[in-house]
């Protein structure tokens, strides 16, 4: 399994890091078969395999229950658990417990929390504590409605500012990563220069020292909305519903099960009931 120090020298070789999330035992078996760097148990999962159309109903519970999942299907692969909204954001010490628990019940290897300012208070105690941090800047899901909705964040010059000091506070608080979502390509390659801890992007360009995309997205494999930054590199939902139609079909026509699908009894047994 790569360690946070594997990241931070591939970071200063000029290799990719490569993340996907995942949210259950298949998924995660399927990327760490594949060879992925880190797995992101993202409160994404609100949305794509949960059916909420937010990440704000997701519990702590819930992050557990999948975490779990993809710890079993992922044993060699550096795990990252989301905390989920409104576990991080009370006194510091209740998100120290929670952020144990997160550890301690899933087995993950790092946690990822959205934001800094205060947030930069959370990721020093856990560093403290010796959780590994990944920070999360730029468009953070769990404020869209305090910033407006999903949107690109860090067009103007002011705003652009306050995301590359949120970076280095985020890097001096501790952080072993930090995501960065939906921001100009500009400013990606800006905050990856100046930062020794790895980028990791997402609908940020090609300038991240890592990549991240949702498993569901990259595969489109569901009926979520998907991000137009995404590109599709296989068409799996496509497949799914030829197979489950194809199914249906055989069913009602009588073409499934036939006799080469079924068990059958033993020939005395046949002889004794029946003869
Ligand atoms: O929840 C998630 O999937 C994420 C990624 C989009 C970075 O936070
Ligand atoms: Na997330």
């Amino acid at each position: 399994m790569k360690s946070t120090s594997d990241f931070l020298k591939m970071k200063a070789q000029g290799e990719k890091i490569v993340m996907i999330t995942a949210y259950d035992y298949p998924a995660a078996k399927f990327s760490e078969e594949s060879g992925v760097d880190m797995i992101l148990v993202g409160d994404s999962l609100g949305m794509v395999v949960l059916g909420y159309d937010s990440t704000m109903p997701v519990t702590v519970e819930d992050m557990i229950h999948h975490s779990k999942a993809v710890r079993r299907g992922a044993k060699d692969t550096f795990v990252v658990v989301d905390m989920p909204f409104g576990s991080y954001h009370g006194d510091v010490n209740s998100t120290l417990n929670t952020a144990v628990r997160l550890m301690q019940e899933t087995g993950a290897n790092a946690l990822k929390l959205e934001g800094a300012g205060k947030v930069c208070v959370a990721i020093k105690k856990l560093t403290s504590a010796g959780i590994p941090v990944v920070a999360h800047l730029g468009l953070q899901p769990q404020s869209a409605g305090v910033l407006g909705g999903y949107k690109v964040q860090g067009k103007t010059a002011e705003q652009a500012t306050k995301i590359i000091q949120d970076a280095k506070a985020c890097e001096a608080a501790g952080a072993c990563a930090v995501v960065l979502e939906c921001i100009p390509y500009q400013l990606t390659e800006a905050i990856s220069k100046e930062l020794t801890i790895p980028t990791i992007g997402i609908g940020a360009g090609p300038h991240a020292d890592g990549q991240v995309l949702v498993f569901h997205d990259l595969l489109h494999f569901g009926k979520h909305h998907i991000p137009k930054f995404v590109e599709g590199f296989a068409f799996v939902g496509d497949e799914v519903e030829r197979g489950i139609k194809a199914y249906t079909d055989a069913v009602r026509k009588k073409e499934f099960p036939t006799i080469a699908h079924s068990f059958t009894m033993k020939e005395e047994a046949l002889a004794q009931i029946y003869g």
